[in-house]
């Protein structure tokens, strides 16, 4: 199946929105969103233009994921693990189960590629730790 036609844009908005609402609230996640985010619509946008990137093949994505992650104190596998179980609640509600396949296939090597870059930055001595599987 051609990446097009996995979901549609409106699709990729309701995941971005419902899981950028859970996150918010959650007491790990939320207090550093919304220490670090001042503009949640920008942010919004961007984040849908990401995984429009992924889940649809579409272009505008235009960022630096790994630095803005590695820029942020105090990140733990812990807080990795929760969010990705936000993440696949999420994927899960929406009722599309090719999307969810691929958002949660790639949300998972995602976020270990971003715990591992994390790791080997601040800690470049230390063997890096993976994550336990979602
Ligand atoms: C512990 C887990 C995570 C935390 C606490 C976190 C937190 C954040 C924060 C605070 C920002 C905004 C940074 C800024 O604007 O300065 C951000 C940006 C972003 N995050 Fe995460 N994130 C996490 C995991 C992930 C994962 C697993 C993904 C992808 C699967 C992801 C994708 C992104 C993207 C694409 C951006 C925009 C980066 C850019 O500006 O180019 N994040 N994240």
């Amino acid at each position: 199946m051609a990446a097009t036609e996995l979901c549609t844009e409106e699709e990729v908005t309701r995941l971005v929105h419902h899981f950028y609402a859970k996150v918010r609230k959650d007491d790990l996640l939320g207090p550093i969103f919304n220490h670090h985010v001042a503009d949640w619509d920008q942010h919004l946008a961007k984040l849908v233009d990401f995984w429009s990137a992924i889940l649809r093949g579409t272009t505008r994505f235009s960022g630096a994921p790994m630095p803005a992650h590695i820029a942020l104190p105090g990140l733990n596998a812990g807080l990795f693990q929760r969010w990705l179980a936000l993440f696949h609640q999420t994927t899960q509600a929406l009722g599309n189960e090719a999307m969810r396949d691929r958002a949660d296939a790639m949300s998972r090597r995602i976020a270990q590629s971003f715990w591992y870059g994390y790791q080997l930055s601040r800690d470049p001595d230390q063997l890096p730790g993976q994550l336990a599987p979602t």
